[in-house]
């Protein structure tokens, strides 16, 4: 049956990528959102960017089902200031952009879905966005 939050998000997620264009979508929204976050991608590869994308939000899938927090770390690592320099607010914009994408590509998507994934992806973009 429904199974924890994490589990329906789990399955959420499987249905999201039996398309490729998810990934698409997902940039097109979230550049769409800030021409200073379009800019940060110039020089991506973007098909290569899409592929490391759909790893990263596994990871934060899996860091909600108990896995370790090494990968988001590194993740953390990677998008400080040291780092790409990724200001905090702009995380609210992914996950608004995340959100969007998951209305357009998910049939069972509904207002407690949306909730569910928030709720689930919040601690480990907290992890990530806190290690600015
Ligand atoms: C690179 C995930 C938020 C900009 C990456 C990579 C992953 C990833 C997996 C490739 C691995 C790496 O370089 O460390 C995520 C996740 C996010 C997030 C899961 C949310 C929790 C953001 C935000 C921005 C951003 C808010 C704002 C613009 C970038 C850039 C790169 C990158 C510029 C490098 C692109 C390149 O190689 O040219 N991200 N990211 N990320 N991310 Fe994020």
């Amino acid at each position: 049956m429904g199974g924890t939050a994490a589990d329906i998000v789990f399955q959420s997620y499987g249905r999201c990528c039996k398309s490729d264009e998810f990934f698409v979508d997902f940039y097109d929204y979230f550049m769409s959102s800030s021409q200073a976050i379009k800019d940060r991608f110039v020089k991506t590869d973007m098909g290569q960017q899409r592929h490391l994308l759909r790893n990263g939000i596994m990871q934060l899938v899996l860091h909600a089902r108990g896995m370790s927090d090494r990968k988001l770390r590194a993740l953390g690592e990677s998008h400080n200031r040291g780092g790409y320099n990724i200001p905090p607010e702009w995380y609210s914009l992914w996950l608004d952009s995340l959100m969007k994408t998951v209305r357009k590509h998910d049939p069972d998507y509904d207002a407690e879905l949306d909730m569910c994934w928030r709720d689930v992806l919040g601690p480990g973009i907290e992890l990530i966005r806190g290690a600015y």
